[in-house]
């Protein structure tokens, strides 16, 4: 059974170390530890003890914008980030908000298959969003309704 729990700082060894094997340019544990401090949304989904992935989001209003959502890499393509975002997506409307925002850099098609799935459209880009290889990159921006 997966559990979904607030994430603390005591989790921000284990979330950083995960995120470094994730992404080329993760977040920093400053990063995580900054959104904790903020007050942002964000837990991590634990199966029999185990962190299987984490999630960071921020709502403004009535729009809760999803900051970071990761699963350990071996356990990729297996549901998890589709569980994980339902319970963003539950969390989001009990209070209140009726759009989810994020951004996704362009060459993850990966990420963008797993947000087309799950009823996001794109609505734009924010050019040179992203840290990148040889400069910056932009983000595609995507929203669906709540
Ligand atoms: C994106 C991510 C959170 C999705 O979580 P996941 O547990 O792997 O995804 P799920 O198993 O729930 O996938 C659900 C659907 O998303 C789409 N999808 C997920 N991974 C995909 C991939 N590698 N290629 C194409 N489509 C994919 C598919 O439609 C999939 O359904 P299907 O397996 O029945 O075809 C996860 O793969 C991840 O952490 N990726 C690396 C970090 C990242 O890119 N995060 C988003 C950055 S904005």
């Amino acid at each position: 059974m997966i559990r979904y729990q607030d994430m603390t700082v005591a989790d921000l060894d284990a979330v950083t170390a995960a995120e470094a094997g994730i992404y080329a340019f993760p977040w920093t544990r400053g990063n995580f530890a900054d959104s904790l401090a903020a007050g942002h949304g964000a837990w991590l989904a634990r199966e029999g003890g185990r962190m299987t992935g984490y999630a960071v989001v921020v709502q403004v209003l009535d729009e809760v914008h999803l900051l970071n959502i990761s699963v350990l890499p071996e356990l990729q393509r297996g549901g998890h980030g589709s569980a994980l975002l339902d319970h963003i997506v539950a969390w989001a409307r009990t209070h209140g908000a009726t759009r989810m925002l994020l951004e996704v850099r362009p060459g993850n098609l990966a990420g963008q298959g797993f947000y087309l799935r799950h009823g996001f459209e794109e609505i734009g880009r924010r050019r040179d969003y992203y840290p990148a290889r040889a400069g910056r990159e932009d983000a595609v921006v995507m929203a669906r309704k709540l």
